[in-house]
């Protein structure tokens, strides 16, 4: 899979979690100076929104933290895509069962929930990014929330795992 990390967010629709998963992980990656050492992209195991931007209500809740993913065009999460990525992240355990029905025997990677990567999730008990599609705008700043920390964990674990002793944090801290 060569030597970048290569990690791909999925949601159900891929307009607002996976999207702002994105977002949000592309910003820390960035501020930690590892743009050229990871991969990052998202989809969703549904097929409704292909090809649009992101769902208002995510977008603005990711502006209002300063990230923008307004450039971000819906796709559908395919069997290809296990030879692409070395974790594959879902949102929530229906997500997670639709990729495990697709998942190829070979594939070596990290199948998983994303929210456990939140150091808080397990004393909070909670292990998956609710969809927010019927929920008013506090939902969607709930999910901004769970997934902000989950994508610091996730940086802490792929330093830890891939990166040792690269970036800013990384030169300062280890
Ligand atoms: P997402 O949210 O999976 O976080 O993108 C949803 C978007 C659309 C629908 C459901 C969830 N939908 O039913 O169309």
């Amino acid at each position: 899979m060569g030597d970048r990390v290569r990690v791909l967010f999925v949601c159900l629709g891929n307009i607002c979690r996976s999207p702002t998963a994105q977002g949000v992980f592309e910003n820390l990656v960035k501020e930690a100076g590892l743009g050229d050492q990871i991969v990052i992209d998202s989809a969703g195991t549904g097929d409704w929104h292909l090809g649009k931007a992101p769902d208002q209500r995510a977008r603005q809740a990711a502006q209002g933290k300063g990230v923008e993913i307004g450039h971000l065009r819906a796709r559908q999460v395919s069997a290809k895509d296990f030879g692409g990525y070395d974790y594959i992240l879902a949102m929530d355990r229906s997500n997670l069962t639709d990729l495990e029905h697709m998942k190829p025997d070979w594939y070596l990677g990290h199948l998983g929930l994303f929210l456990p990567f939140a150091p808080q999730s397990r004393y909070e008990q909670i292990d998956e990014v609710p969809d927010p599609y019927y929920g008013g705008f506090d939902t969607f700043e709930r999910v901004y929330e769970l997934i902000h920390q989950a994508s610091l964990g996730l940086l802490d674990h792929i330093r830890q795992h891939h990166l040792r002793g690269q970036g800013q944090r990384g030169q300062s801290h280890d």
